[in-house]
């Protein structure tokens, strides 16, 4: 393990699970069983991050409930990335004031991305008294320690000190689904893009040792697991600090031969560090679904070199052909953000042309949102807000009528797909490249994998029917 990475060793993790024991031993004693509900903003990163906080209340004798009113615990896990994530959760936040009022006993704690800005728990301090306690993501593994002190002392906790941060193994899990999971393989983010909290409030990029790794994904395949989604700021990077000599290709390649039926996914990968090999490994291994998250931001190389990207449009091109020659089923998406300060007209029309030669399946779209603390917060923006939604409408159109297109291509096509649920009338599936399809069958289809043929298509979804011969 790299020298800079702090990893929480055993005896830390015991006394928190030891503080899980005395919380529940405290309700035990007043012969009540607790509540806990948990929100979860932002990305698959957070969505893993609450996975471990809510596996830490089971724990500590919580009874895990789908709202906010009534619940002895409230926990608000934030995403900063856009100041309209913000603003949800602080208009969330608002509301807590009152269902705290029906039910005295109730604790609220906010945590998560936005935790991390000093500028918010500023804010929290003052305005909101009634929030019992701040963590960063850096202080996640001590959630049972801060939930104790609250509990036992009725103050106010803060833990907020920033760090390089730690990895902290050997936290409960209680994950939201069996069928599908989530692995985070590394934590944090080195690139310090421009417009990007990220770095700031998540730390430096520290990997996870591979055994671990494996040791959690044949858990969770043992559990039933068919669908696994490797997680990180930048999976490309793995292993550049550990002393293992192993990287990420090699990492998907080891799980990719584990025995089960299951596919692998992962996000995010950068362009800058995504390899010819990580491609050809991709191809080589059934098991590693052929599907790619790669955000290339922008179309121009000269807001790229702006937003401290480190590729330009050509090597994107050159690296997503490589790719869509190696993998002819490759699904491909990605993320754009609109209006970068400075983007000019020129430059937003080389976007659209990037997305109408690359032909994506379909795009997360963004408009710039300054981050106070980034250095694109303080860049010359003199296009009008009219203008960048204006950019953004035309973006969508555009990229509507591609994922339209490449949809109605998949009517009539069989393929293989992994049944998850159920959406009213009907059981919605997944494709391997992570396409929903909805189609008729009964509940006990769920969970496994079918073949559906393909009958009709929207720009967001597949329709389609159980292929007759299915065994
Ligand atoms: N680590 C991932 C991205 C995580 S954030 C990567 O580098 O690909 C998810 C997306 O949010 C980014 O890809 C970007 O498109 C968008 N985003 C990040 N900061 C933003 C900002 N300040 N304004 C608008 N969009 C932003
Ligand atoms: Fe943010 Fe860039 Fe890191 Fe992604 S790679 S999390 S966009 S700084
Ligand atoms: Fe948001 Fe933090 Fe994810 S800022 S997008 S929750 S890493």
């Amino acid at each position: 393990m790299s020298k800079q990475t702090y990893v929480i060793t055993d005896a830390q993790l015991q006394q928190q699970l030891s503080n899980c024991d005395k919380i529940s031993a405290y309700w035990h004693a007043q012969n009540i069983t607790p509540t806990a509900y948990v929100e979860t903003y932002g990305c698959q990163q957070n969505e893993a991050d609450s996975e471990k906080l809510r596996g830490y209340l089971a724990m500590s004798g919580y009874r895990i409930v789908q709202e906010a009113e009534g619940a002895d615990v409230v926990v608000m896990n934030t995403c900063a990335i856009r100041e309209h994530a913000e603003q949800r959760v602080f208009g969330n936040l608002g509301a807590l004031t009152h269902t705290k009022r029906r039910h005295s006993r109730q604790k609220i704690f906010l945590c998560g991305c936005m935790a991390g800005e000093t500028r918010v728990s500023d804010r929290i301090k003052k305005s909101y008294p009634y929030v019992d306690g701040v963590f960063s993501t850096h202080h996640l593994w001590q959630f049972p320690e801060i939930l104790w002190k609250v509990l036992s002392n009725q103050k106010r906790q803060f833990y907020i000190e920033d760090e390089a941060g730690s990895i902290a193994e050997g936290i409960p899990q209680l994950r939201d689904s069996t069928l599908k999971a989530w692995v985070s393989i590394m934590y944090g983010c080195n690139n310090f893009c421009t417009y990007c909290i990220v770095p700031y409030v998540r730390g430096r990029e520290r990997s996870r040792r591979k055994d671990d790794i494996l040791a959690e994904c044949r858990d969770v395949i043992a559990g039933g697991a068919k669908d696994i989604t490797l997680l990180g700021q930048n999976v490309n990077s793995y292993g550049k600090d550990l002393e293992e000599g192993v990287d990420f290709a090699d990492l998907l390649a080891e799980i990719a031969q584990l025995p089960g039926e299951f596919l692998i996914r992962f996000m995010t990968s950068h362009p800058r560090d995504a390899s010819e090999k990580l491609f050809e490994t991709m191809a080589k291994y059934p098991k590693i679904a052929k599907q790619l998250h790669l955000p290339f931001q922008s179309g121009s190389s000269r807001v790229l070199k702006a937003m401290n990207r480190h590729y330009d449009r050509e090597t994107y091109l050159k690296k997503v052909n490589y790719a869509k020659a190696l993998m002819p089923d490759l699904v491909l998406t990605s993320d754009v953000i609109v209006g970068f300060p400075g983007e000019t007209e020129e430059e937003f029309e080389e976007t659209i042309s990037l997305i109408q030669q690359v032909h994506y399946d379909s795009l997360f779209t963004f408009i710039f949102s300054p981050r106070a603390g980034t250095p694109a917060a303080t860049m010359d923006d003199p296009t009008p807000r009219e203008e960048k939604s204006r950019r953004f409408d035309r973006l969508c159109a555009v990229q509507n009528e591609i994922s339209v297109g490449i949809h109605e291509g998949y009517v009539g096509k069989c393929l293989r797909c992994l049944v998850d649920g159920r959406d009213r009338d009907l059981l919605t599936a997944r494709t391997e490249g992570g396409r929903l399809v909805r189609f008729a069958g009964c509940d006990d289809l769920i969970g496994t994998y079918q073949d559906i043929t393909i009958t009709g298509a929207t720009t967001w979804s597949l329709t389609g029917e159980l292929k007759e011969t299915n065994d």
